[in-house]
């Protein structure tokens, strides 16, 4: 049985497919969600995504807002696509066909044998959704590993990661239903850095497709070296690395809850790990080989620039 992505389609969800894909697994479905930009854009990326990298496994449109609460979105950070570029774009595509992610998860979750693991790389309002509507296949989720959320600090706001802060009500949902739940989050994915060296590995591997995929990356790093750091941290793929490779990310059982009243720190992710103190319900991510997580998201960016 292959993974179900849940994504809100920026570049580094797309570095967490290839991730994926170039580990040899297969990706059963795929679901769209609002995120760091509106539902319609991540369509259109997710259309472009798809013609681009020759993608052929089935992607459906989920929410375009969340349970509760205001649309939040990041183009002042990602800009209008969400993908930062430094050159070249994805061409755009015909739109993808209609499809809702709900019917196709809840189809997924009937039909398969499992293990059903999802990896999610936004804001959890479908699957949220599908834990509300049907408990009984939510039931049926074996592992949910979500990039999402940060124990020491915050990035959309000084307390929240923004996949948390988009719909922290989703996240609530999801952890109180008891899905087999793992976090991978803000302070674990700064330890794993594409630098601008990557970017002209990249650039050297291939003709068209290493040329876009470069200047992707490119403008992804950016977003870091214009703040004045060495590189930008890869948030995404190191969820995806966690769920490919089980050598390279390293859990623990936790308690995970999520701020939703705090005029300051709604979105903030709670973590408790000490036993005597909390109910377990998830397992929280505290260490990662980051040479090893680096390996994978750039052994996959070389080998689809090359293919
Ligand atoms: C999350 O938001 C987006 O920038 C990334 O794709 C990631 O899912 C990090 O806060
Ligand atoms: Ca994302």
């Amino acid at each position: 049985m292959g993974i179900w992505i849940d994504t809100d389609m920026g570049f580094d969800d797309i570095a967490a497919m290839l991730v994926v894909l170039h580990a040899g697994e297969a990706v059963d479905g795929v679901s769209l969600v609002y995120g760091n930009v509106p539902l319609g854009q991540v369509k259109r990326n997710a259309a472009a995504a798809a013609q681009a990298f020759g993608w052929t496994f089935p992607i459906h449109q989920g929410r375009a807002l969340p349970v509760l609460g205001k649309l939040e979105t990041a183009e002042r950070i990602l800009g209008q696509t969400g993908m930062p570029t430094s050159g070249l774009s994805l061409p755009d595509a015909p739109a993808l066909p209609d499809s809702d992610a709900f019917l196709a998860l809840c189809r997924w979750l009937e039909d398969g044998e499992g293990p059903h693991r999802i990896l999610a790389l936004g804001p959890l309002t479908n699957i949220a959704a599908l834990a509300l509507a049907r408990p009984d296949l939510a039931a049926r989720i074996d592992e949910l590993t979500w990039m999402g959320g940060g124990v020491s600090s915050g990035n959309h706001t000084a307390s929240a990661e923004f996949n948390a802060f988009a719909d922290p009500e989703a996240l609530a949902i999801v952890l109180a239903h008891g899905v087999p739940f793992r976090m991978v989050d803000l302070d674990l994915c700064r330890k794993v850095i594409a630098y601008p060296k990557d970017v002209e590995a990249i650039r050297t591997a291939g003709g068209a497709k290493a040329a876009l995929l470069a200047d992707l990356l490119a403008g992804y790093v950016a977003i870091g070296t214009s703040r004045g750091r060495t590189g930008m941290a890869i948030y995404d793929p190191c969820a995806a690395v966690a769920l490919v490779d089980g050598n390279a990310v390293s859990f623990r059982p936790a308690r995970i809850d999520v701020e939703l009243a705090g005029a300051l720190t709604r979105g903030r992710t709670v973590v408790e790990t000490r036993a005597n103190h909390a109910t377990f319900n998830a397992h929280y991510a505290i260490d990662v080989d980051a040479e090893r997580a680096r390996r994978h998201l750039l052994a996959a960016l070389t080998k689809e620039a090359a293919r």
